[in-house]
């Protein structure tokens, strides 16, 4: 098997795209661009990964390394054009060097693994000096056309810029990834101009240039043109967001995921989700997140990078880094910023918000709450509108909450503080000293009531009439 190169392309601007960020790592499923391609370029195993870079070079750079530590990366100097990207990836391969050289854009992020093998496969037993990549597609606007001798094999291809109007007409389009052997690369990238409508070297000019010089250039048409598509500007990526989620929806139906609303459900690439998860409408689920079997997820539900255990109900919430454990019941309206731990059948419930805390198992923080930077033991209760102040406007400072405290309603823990084991407290406890175990709390001064203040201070009100007509039937029912 003759040696393999890969090279991506990755150095244009993404003009079309207007934005701040280049194209390439502009995201797709959770992934950059630019990590779908490089996905499938390592699969093939080759012997040489290069990368082009030079449009925000260095976090282009650090994002490839990322995922391929071992990828040479080429800085294309300032003359455009997809030609003098691979003219500068060729000279930067070893001259001895004598294999084949796979081409594939960084904005092109479903040719997957099988459809480049079969590409090569097709170059190889051929034996030609290129074979690219093509589709028959609707509406080819944008695209490079591809242009057939009588013969089927490939005359040229044209770009959308340079095409005439016959050319135009054709539907079979370039997809930007090619084969090539590395002696039809160095014998004519070095003829191609900028003599075109984009004043840049093309590398599409290779293709004519090999048919012209006697070589011969063939086409490997793939069946679902949606493989090709390249994302250019944020409607292409909106397009291919969509695709890939459909895709990756069904195939988790397929493993007997509940989704009931796929039009709704977002599901990033690296998500990983059990049989007979359900997810309900409204749902993202993000980054390198695990749902384990039987959780419910959703409504209206965003997790990014989060656990979910088994049989857990989270529901209307916003969790990042979270760990969700078997049996436990998150939301509605639930916030769990990183670092949050619930244990197994615990509760996290309506309009709390956690960050930095662990809340062990069966423990509940029900309703209304703020808990950060915590340690909370098994079996406790916190009441509703608990807040941990952990914030002194300096620094931040950690509550600990042993296990089977029962803690009263809007009560405040200054931290650093510590509740032992089995202790309580009463509602609107401020609880600035340590709580030992089994101890109870109370903070708040006794309550002091003035009979008969409303009618006195406030006679006429409509508080004093109806206090007034309160005692009336009181000593009526004497
Ligand atoms: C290119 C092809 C076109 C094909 C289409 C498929 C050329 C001239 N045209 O057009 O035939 O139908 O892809 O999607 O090749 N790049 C560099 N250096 C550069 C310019 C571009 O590395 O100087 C990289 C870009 O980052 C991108 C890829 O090459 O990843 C393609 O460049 P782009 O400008 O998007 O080419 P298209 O106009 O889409
Ligand atoms: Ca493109």
């Amino acid at each position: 098997m003759p040696d393999l190169a890969v090279i991506v392309l990755a150095a244009g601007q993404g003009t079309r795209m207007k934005s701040s960020t280049p194209k390439v790592l502009h995201r797709l499923g959770g992934l950059p661009l630019i990590h779908h391609v490089l996905e499938s370029a390592r699969a093939l195993d080759p012997q040489h990964l290069l990368v082009v870079v030079r449009h925000d070079r260095d976090t282009v750079a650090a994002s490839v390394l990322e995922v391929a530590p071992h990828a040479q990366l080429v800085d294309q100097d300032d003359e455009p054009g997809t030609g003098r990207a691979v003219q500068q990836a060729v000279a930067a391969l070893p001259d001895e060097f004598e294999g084949d050289v796979v081409v594939v854009s960084a904005d092109v992020p479903f040719v997957d693994h099988g459809t480049l093998n079969a590409l090569l496969d097709q170059h190889r037993s051929d034996q030609v000096e290129v074979t690219l990549l093509s589709a028959v597609v609707q509406d080819p606007t944008g695209y490079g056309r591809v242009i057939r001798k009588a013969d089927d094999t490939v005359s040229k291809i044209v770009e959308q810029k340079d095409a005439s109007a016959d050319e135009l007409e054709v539907a079979e389009i370039n997809s930007g990834t090619y084969a090539f052997t590395v002696a039809a690369l160095r014998t004519h990238l070095s003829f191609i101009t900028s003599a075109n409508s984009q004043n840049e070297k093309y590398l599409t000019d290779v293709v004519g240039l090999v048919t012209i010089n006697g070589g011969t250039a063939t086409a490997k048409t793939v069946d679902e043109p949606w493989r090709i598509e390249g994302v250019n500007d944020r409607a292409q990526l909106a397009a291919a967001a969509r695709r890939l989620n459909d895709r990756i929806v069904r195939h988790w139906q397929l493993e007997g995921v509940t989704i009931l609303d796929p039009q709704t459900t977002w599901i990033d690439r690296d998500v990983s989700l059990a049989a007979d998860v359900e997810i309900l409408p409204g749902t993202q689920l993000k980054g390198a997140t695990v749902i384990e079997t039987g959780a419910v997820v959703g409504p209206d539900t965003t997790l990014v990078d989060t656990e979910v255990g088994e049989g857990a109900i989270v529901k209307r919430t916003d969790a990042t880094l979270a760990v969700i454990g078997a049996h436990a019941n998150v939301g509605p309206f639930s916030f769990l910023r990183p670092g949050t731990i619930l244990g197994a059948d615990g509760k996290i419930g309506a309009f709390v918000e956690t960050k930095n805390a662990t809340i062990g198992e069966g423990s509940k923080v029900p309703h209304l709450s703020y808990i950060g930077d915590a340690e909370i033991g098994v079996g406790s209760n916190l009441g509703a509108g608990t807040i941990t102040a952990n914030y002194d406007g300096v620094e931040k400072h950690r509550t600990e909450v042993g296990s089977y405290v029962k803690m009263g309603s809007h009560n405040v823990y200054v931290a650093p503080v510590r509740i032992g084991d089995g202790a309580a407290s009463g509602a609107g406890a401020v609880i600035r000293k340590d709580v030992p175990a089994g101890s109870l709390a109370l903070s708040v001064a006794p309550q002091r009531t003035i009979t008969g203040w409303t009618e006195a201070k406030r006679p006429g009100s409509p508080g004093a009439e109806a206090a007034k007509a309160a005692r009336e039937r009181e000593s009526e029912g004497e």
